[in-house]
């Protein structure tokens, strides 16, 4: 089972290489990512959480089918933006608000390198959003004011500890 990789992890800040082998691992590296986030109760993963430098997002929101992104690009954001609360499988037990576009368009291939393209908003626009940032190191954390991101790294700090 595949551990998943927790803030101070220098690979969850380092951008992730294109995926270009569409073979047998990768499929077998989507599946244990999929079992990784359901054992921990997520709905979103990325490769460089489970410490694979790959352009690789899973989606699988309760019961719908997993949504799997490989070398995605967002090509179209709304200019409408929406509040949400937060979490991450890698800062277990940190969750708060973040400010992104309500909805938007992704572009991708699927695990048989076949590409997609997917107009998304709500609750799928705001994970496909969390996820694709994992892809260029860039962390929920990294989405608030400086100020409540040193709080919330202190208070996550201070649970660590605990
Ligand atoms: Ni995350």
């Amino acid at each position: 089972m595949l551990n998943i990789l927790t803030y101070g992890e220098s690979i969850l800040t380092e951008k992730a290489n294109e995926i270009t082998e569409f073979d047998q691992s990768l499929q077998r590296l989507i599946e244990e990512m999929h079992e990784a986030m359901q054992r921990d109760h997520g709905i979103g993963l990325a490769a460089p959480q489970v410490g694979t430098s790959k352009r690789l997002f899973i989606v699988g929101i309760d019961d719908e089918p997993l949504r799997v992104f490989i070398n995605p690009h967002i090509v179209a954001s709304s200019q409408e933006t929406t509040e949400l609360e937060e979490g991450c499988l890698s800062f277990p037990g940190l969750y708060f608000t973040v400010v992104r576009p309500l909805a938007v368009d992704i572009e991708a291939v699927d695990m048989h390198g076949k590409p997609f393209r997917i107009s998304a908003d709500g609750l799928l626009a705001r994970v496909i959003q969390h996820e694709y940032d994992h892809l260029d190191g860039i962390l929920f954390v990294d989405r608030v004011s400086p100020s409540k991101r040193k709080r919330a790294l202190t208070h996550y700090g201070r649970m660590l500890k605990m």
